[in-house]
């Protein structure tokens, strides 16, 4: 194997602009249009400590869940965290092809679906990206034969891989943090996703707002801690390409009445967001001053707090 140098990933020392306010509770009284974008924690919020799987979900297309997890990853390792990402969206693989696997010359290139299927267990899947601190397991459209041609215990299949990896590790995962980014469906490969995390962070994007869409992934996650995961929660909601409007204000004060423990925080938007994977590079490298990487960098430390890391 040629080892590809990788790329250290930068801390934030003096973020975009100023940095999100962190609340408690929504300001009701003052107009949106002095309102300013704040992270909001409230008194039941537990932060997160690794090791610790998230998943990064929302039915919704477009709503900001590669982009999410990519940042997040980014900003993790950025911290020092040990941090590995896994595809779990069959569509157009576009976590894949942002964060380029790795792989070793001469060898079978395993991927998620290998995974389902037991061909390989889950650290063999997982390549190292060209980023320091940022691993991935890769999918791409074979995926989707999870769907047709389910394996038996598919919904167990990513907790079972991370439980039976830890134990090889010695009880403990070797990632402080793993994030799944899911597809925009609530297929199998999804369930088995809420399955094998401990927390949901769900991206919305404002202005993409579809209640319907919201309320039948509610009841997803209730039935997933009903039946295959009591232990899962949402941590955060994410209010992704935030622009200042009346509109962005309800949403944010209807998301934390239907997650009342989740933190809930906008990401500003940014055109920087839609051109850095095309650059193959998180936007945290591809443009540092850009909003976005501020904000996901606040996100991170609210999220899971991290040395080196401050909110
Ligand atoms: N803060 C932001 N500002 C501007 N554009 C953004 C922001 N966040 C995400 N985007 C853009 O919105 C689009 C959708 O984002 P992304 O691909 O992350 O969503 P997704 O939920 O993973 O989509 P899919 O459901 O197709 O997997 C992308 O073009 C992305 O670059
Ligand atoms: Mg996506």
């Amino acid at each position: 194997m040629t080892e590809s140098p990788r790329t250290a990933l930068p801390s934030l020392k003096s973020p975009p602009g100023e940095r999100l306010e962190i609340v408690s509770a929504w300001d009701a009284d003052t107009p949106y249009q002095a309102w300013r974008p704040q992270i909001l924690v409230p008194p039941t919020f537990r932060p997160a400590q690794p090791s610790r799987v998230f998943v990064v979900v929302n039915q919704k297309g477009g709503a900001g869940k590669t982009t999410s997890a990519v940042e997040l990853a980014a900003a993790w390792a950025a911290a020092g965290l040990r941090v590995r990402v896994i595809d779990a969206d069959h569509q157009e693989a576009a976590l894949s092809v942002w964060l380029v696997p790795q792989y070793p010359e001469g060898k079978p290139r395993h991927s998620l679906r290998s995974v389902f299927f037991e061909e390989c267990s889950l650290a063999e899947a997982t390549y190292p990206t060209l980023f320091a601190g940022v691993d991935v397991v890769p999918s791409s459209t074979d995926l989707q034969q999870v769907e047709y041609n389910p394996p038996i215990g598919a919904e167990q299949t990513i907790a079972a891989a991370l439980a039976q990896e830890a134990e090889e590790a010695g009880g403990r995962s070797p990632y402080d943090v793993t994030l799944i980014d899911a597809a925009p469906s609530l297929g199998l490969v999804t369930v088995a996703a809420l399955t094998g995390a401990d927390e949901a962070l769900v991206p919305i994007k404002v202005g993409g707002l579809d209640m319907k869409g919201m309320a039948s992934l509610h009841k997803t996650i209730r039935s997933v801690q009903r039946k295959t995961n009591p232990k899962l929660r949402v941590g955060a909601v994410l209010l992704t390409a935030w622009d200042k409007s009346g509109f962005a204000r309800q949403l944010a004060a209807k998301v934390s009445e239907d997650y009342p423990e989740a933190a809930v925080i906008p990401i500003r938007r940014s055109i920087r967001a839609a051109e850095a994977p095309l650059s193959e590079e998180p936007i945290r490298l591809y443009a540092p001053e850009a909003a976005p990487a501020g904000d996901y960098d606040q996100a991170a430390a609210v999220i899971l707090p991290a040395p080196g890391v401050a909110a």
